[in-house]
Formats: C-alpha cells, sequence, structure tokens
C-alpha cells in the first residue's frame, strides 16, 4: 500500500467538518462530466463555466508542451498556452538551496539539464547557469529547435509574472518531505501574485495537486478555498475506490489524478458519483484519450495538449 495512504487511513486526516452530503453525478458514460460535484465543492468552488474545472474536458499541458519542446521551460509552455489551447500550466516544483521555488520534474538536474546533482544542492545563481533546452534537441532531433538551446530552469516568480492571471496553474508539490516549507512558500507566492484572490480560486485559475495526503492537508488547512487534487500512484487505485477512503480524501481535495491505467468505465462512474473531478496522467494516445473521454473523466494531463484539444472539439 502507498505509504501516504496507510497515513491518510491510520490518522484519519483533518478534523475538517464540510457536512458534505453527496450529490449524485449526471455522467452516463458520454464523457460529459456531472452536473454538480460534491457539497464541498459546490460551497467553493463556482459551479459556472467560469470555472476552469467545469470546462467539459479540462486539458492539462504536462510540464507544458513537453512532447514538442523541453520540459518545465518557457519554450514549452508558451507552446501549450498560445498554439495547443492547453486549459492550464502543469508545474512540478523543486526547492533550490537558497529556498527558491522552481519548476523542475526530477530532484536532480541531470535529466533535463547539462548539470549534474541534486536541486536542494544548487543556489538559484548556479541553477540559472544551466542549459535546460539543448539535451530535447538531442533526444528529438526531428524537433530540434535553435530557440531551446540555453532555456532556463524558470523559478516560479517568472512564471507568475509572465503569465499572471492570464494562465491558469496546475502545481504538484514535488518531494514535500524533502523541502520543509514548501506550502507555505507556495501559498505566499500565490498570494504575492494575487492569485489566491476569492475569484481566483473560484474559478479554478489554481489547483494544487501532490500525491502526498500530507501535504495536501497542510495546505487545506492554510486555505480551505484552493481546489486540491490527490494524485495516486500506479496500482493504487483501487485503494481508494471505496466509500471510506474518498470520504476522507473528500475532506481536502476537489478531485483525484490517477494513472489512466488504473482506470475502467466503472470505477470512473464510481469517482464521478463520488463527485471527484477526474484527471489520469499522462495520456499521450489519442484513442486512449478518446476512451477516458467515454469513461467519463473530466480532464486529463498530457504531454499532447494539442491532440486532446482536437479530440475535445470532436466530442463537441
Ligand atoms: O502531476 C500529474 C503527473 O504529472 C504525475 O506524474 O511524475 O509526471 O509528475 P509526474
Ligand atoms: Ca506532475
Amino acid at each position: 500500500m502507498n505509504r501516504y495512504l496507510k497515513i491518510l487511513i491510520s490518522t484519519g486526516l483533518v478534523a475538517v467538518s464540510l457536512q458534505s452530503p453527496m450529490v449524485n453525478a449526471s455522467s452516463q458514460g458520454n464523457g460529459q462530466p456531472a452536473s454538480h460535484p460534491h457539497q464541498d465543492l459546490a460551497t467553493r468552488l463556482s459551479p459556472s463555466a467560469n470555472n476552469v474545472l467545469n470546462h467539459p474536458y479540462v486539458n492539462i499541458g504536462h510540464r507544458g508542451a513537453s512532447a514538442y519542446a523541453p520540459e518545465h521551460t518557457f519554450a514549452s509552455y508558451d507552446k501549450s498556452l498560445n498554439e495547443m489551447n492547453a486549459d492550464y500550466l502543469e508545474l512540478d516544483l523543486q526547492m533550490t538551496k537558497d529556498g527558491h521555488l522552481v519548476a523542475m520534474h526530477d530532484d536532480t538536474v541531470d535529466r533535463t539539464t547539462n548539470g549534474t546533482g541534486r536541486v536542494d544542492q544548487f543556489t538559484l545563481a548556479e541553477l540559472k547557469q544551466l542549459d535546460a533546452g539543448s539535451w530535447f534537441n538531442k533526444e528529438n532531433p526531428n524537433l530540434k529547435n535553435a530557440n531551446y538551446v540555453g532555456q532556463k530552469v524558470p523559478t516560479i516568480d517568472e512564471i507568475f509574472q509572465k503569465y499572471g492571471t492570464k494562465a491558469n496553474y496546475y502545481i504538484e508539490t514535488k518531494s514535500p518531505d524533502a523541502y520543509p516549507g514548501m506550502e507555505e512558500k507556495l501559498l505566499n507566492k500565490l498570494h504575492q501574485y494575487g492569485l489566491d484572490k476569492h475569484n481566483n480560486l473560484r474559478n479554478g485559475k489554481v489547483v494544487i495537486q501532490s500525491f502526498s495526503p500530507e501535504s495536501l492537508t497542510k495546505i487545506h488547512q492554510i486555505n480551505p478555498n484552493i481546489p486540491l487534487i490527490q494524485l495516486i500512484d500506479k496500482g493504487e487505485l483501487a485503494q481508494y475506490t471505496n466509500d471510506a477512503t474518498l470520504n476522507k480524501v473528500k475532506q481536502y481535495a476537489v478531485g483525484v489524478g490517477p494513472d489512466y491505467t488504473d482506470l475502467t468505465a466503472d470505477n470512473t462512474q464510481y469517482l464521478r458519483q463520488n463527485g471527484f473531478y477526474i484527471h489520469p496522467y499522462t495520456v499521450n494516445d489519442e484513442a486512449d484519450m478518446r476512451r477516458l473521454n467515454e469513461y467519463g473523466v473530466t480532464g486529463l494531463f498530457t504531454n499532447f495538449p494539442d491532440r486532446y484539444d482536437r479530440i475535445i472539439h470532436e466530442h463537441n
């Protein structure tokens, strides 16, 4: 069993009372999301289409448009937002030695830069010396682009400064155990850039995701208005698809992010009936995208936001 899930079950988690009678989902397996989420959502998230989470299918650009450009660079983010109609920028957060939040998936720089070592052993100034784009050109000669050479690891400040409230953010607290204080820093940044204003949160402009219930619970305790998504490790979804566990997850999260290979029509419907948004990761094949939409997912993470955009419009 996932160690986070063990903690969740053993501790009973947070004592937040949301009096959340469930409202039955209306999805009939035709890919259309349920009309009304559980009470928690109904009270804290806008039920209108202005809420990004209520888009018929939410297109989450995984590390930007990472099939086409080096992940977690502005080249990748720009492509996902400007060319591929992604609803959200998906950001993985790490923290530097001197406490700056930066967007990077791995906890080492080895795979996605020309450096080596743990992110938390670099100061921001040192990290900024690294080339975060050339690796992509070497690995993808058919997608090679001179603009990718010398791309830098972006900080969360730079990302929020560049896109402000024009973009929507789907932010993962990566390795929260390794970075004490990451959650507080992130919430401070949301506040600094006005992203935690009532209407922004009500409309799903910022979503925080994590595999760690502890990290999500901590965020929920600080600001219960931030929509949270519980990520679920591959092979672990069955442990979540029971009323007792889902009732605990409901105390802090509005949705779940399972590995897409664990979803079936039945467990998707069960999660929808429990009022959860369902955003599987990471779905790159068009047939899988169509099948998951038919199951009733409410969106998905993809390295190919252009593909999912096409499929969304097929359905509409
Ligand atoms: O955050 C959703 C998905 O990205 C989780 O997997 O390892 O790509 O962050 P990972
Ligand atoms: Ca992620």
